[in-house]
């Protein structure tokens, strides 16, 4: 019904089915600002194109495979995937295919995989067949190999290194999986779908993209020549079902107490930059802390990828834009957040500050968007200050040192610090206000940390969170102002209590 050649044309086309194979390239058809699997077949494949980058998901044709002795188990098998595939997309429209329903392009790809099996004398049991064509499907309608792995819900990274190598995080642990991808060539053309289903395109002239699948996972592609061994593809997992503080509590990433302190804070409205490293939680637990925010108030977030979730009704949702392949239209983290303060925030919410918007997020919460927060990639509180820091001088601005800390003291009232420790657990290490400044220094105070003990027989991290007992918090009065002391006293002596 949608064959370019049509499927009957199949038929038409020789028993031996080597004018399939020696097809030409399929000429343009729609247009190409078309998304996702359409461009697959759609964009010019003309010889100003990267041939490598060819944004399809075509496998060479088989005469280009180099002919070993001494091949590996299974190759037979991706040959014959590769024929039969190279067959398919020369006789199928895929941007046609894109518009149904994946059942019934199921049906579609079943009906013509069958004919080509039959052209091409292909012998094969039933069960060999069905294979092929969940593999072909997963190649045509979604993404290869990828599949099982993005279906698993426990997974929370997929890091592709190359076509061989697939590394999944599982529980905080890394390992390796036997996903394989049957060779770079595939992995690219999967990564170039994924990439121009958010209008992006990725090849050697702009090697480094950023994108999102449909379900909202973070994807990075990094391709030749950047990446040495192959493309790199980096998948932060989407979860539909974001962690609460409730499970935090469960998975020991913070104690009982410590959770009533940190929904305080979120409720009380203090200003709080959630630091951490890569993928310690931090987007977590500013997802978490959200939900204290009072249902009348009015969030503005920005983000490069929205990744939270917030459940209150007043909520604006920003995100950023990178530039687009001319390298003009980009709206940085900075022009978002400036915009935000037009838009009569009560408070914002900032995704990643890894920028120069630092400076624009500190003057937010220093004039009436008390309760507003972000996260930075750092290793410690101290740590986390002295970023804020250099950020800002990056930025351009002119500022004294001891200028830059004040307007720092002025704005954060707590950082709360997230880790992923050896044994893959994440925990909350560190509650720590920022009090004030002592000539040129600032002085923090750490509320609630977490003290390791050591480990137990199977490597896992022993500890527990205590309150340095330093007696009021700095935030005291704010929670009194909320009607929220006696919560905060009570938390505080609980954790003073278990660590005496
Ligand atoms: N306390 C926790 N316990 C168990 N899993 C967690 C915890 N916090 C976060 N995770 C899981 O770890 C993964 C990474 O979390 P998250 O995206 O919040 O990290 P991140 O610090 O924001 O990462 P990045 O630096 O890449 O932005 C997610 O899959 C998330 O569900
Ligand atoms: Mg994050």
């Amino acid at each position: 019904m949608f064959g370019r050649r049509g499927s009957e044309t199949i038929a038409r086309n020789g028993s031996d089915g080597s004018d399939l194979a020696a097809a030409p390239a399929p000429t343009p058809g729609a247009s190409s600002a078309e998304p996702a699997v359409m461009s697959g077949a759609s964009a010019p494949a003309g010889p100003s194109d990267a041939p490598v980058m060819r944004p399809s998901v075509d496998a060479p044709p088989l005469a280009a495979e180099p002919r070993k002795s001494t091949r590996e188990r299974g190759d037979s098998y991706y040959d014959t995937k590769s024929q039969v595939f190279t067959a398919l997309i020369d006789s199928i429209d895929l941007s046609q295919l894109a518009k149904l329903e994946p059942d019934s392009a199921r049906e579609e790809i079943r009906d013509i995989v069958n004919d080509i099996i039959a052209i091409k004398n292909l012998v094969m049991s039933i069960s060999e067949q069905e294979e092929l064509l969940e593999d072909i499907c997963n190649d045509v309608l979604g993404y290869g190999p990828l599949e099982p792995l993005l279906a698993r819900d426990e997974i929370a990274d997929i890091m592709v290194n190359g076509a061989r190598k697939v590394y999944i995080e599982v529980d905080g642990k890394v390992e390796n999986t036997a996903v394989r991808f049957r060779d770079n060539q595939q992995l690219l053309n999967i990564c170039q779908r994924i990439v121009s289903q958010v209008g992006r395109r990725v090849d050697e002239s702009s090697p480094i993209c950023d994108a999102r699948l449909p379900d909202g996972s973070r994807v990075n592609v990094i391709a030749p020549p950047l990446a040495i061994d192959g493309t790199a593809l980096t998948i932060r997992k989407f979860k539909k079902d974001k962690l609460t503080l409730d499970q935090l509590v469960k998975y020991g990433s913070i104690s009982p107490a410590g959770a009533e302190v940190l929904k305080i804070i979120g409720r009380v409205r203090c200003n709080v930059v959630i630091s951490g490293g890569t993928g310690s939680g931090k987007t977590t637990l500013l997802n978490c802390l959200t939900n204290y925010i009072d249902r009348d108030e009015r969030v503005i977030t920005c983000e490069d990828s929205a990744e939270l979730q917030l459940q209150q009704p007043h909520v604006v949702r920003l995100e950023t834009r990178p530039p687009n392949l001319e390298g003009e239209g980009e709206i940085t983290m900075r022009d978002l957040v400036k915009n935000c303060l037009r838009m009569r925030p009560e408070r914002i919410i900032v995704g990643e500050v890894r920028g120069p918007e630092v400076f624009d997020l500190l003057q937010a919460m220093n004039t009436g968007h008390d309760g507003s927060m972000g996260t930075i990639h750092s290793n410690s509180p101290r740590e986390c200050l002295n970023r804020m820091e250099s950020m800002i001088a990056m930025g351009g601005f002119q500022l004294p040192q001891k200028t830059v800390r004040e307007i720092i003291v002025g704005s954060i009232d707590v950082i709360i610090q997230a880790a992923r420790l050896r044994d893959g657990t994440r925990r909350i290490t560190h509650v720590t206000e920022v009090i004030g400044m002592e000539g040129d220094v600032i002085v923090t105070q750490d509320l609630v940390v977490y003290n390791m003990q050591g480990e137990d027989q199977g490597g896992k991290i022993i500890g527990e969170h205590v309150s340095t007992g330093i007696g009021r918090p700095a935030f005291w009065d704010r929670a009194r102002y909320y009607g929220e002391e006696a919560r905060l006293a009570n938390a505080l002596e609980t954790m003073e209590r278990q660590a005496g």
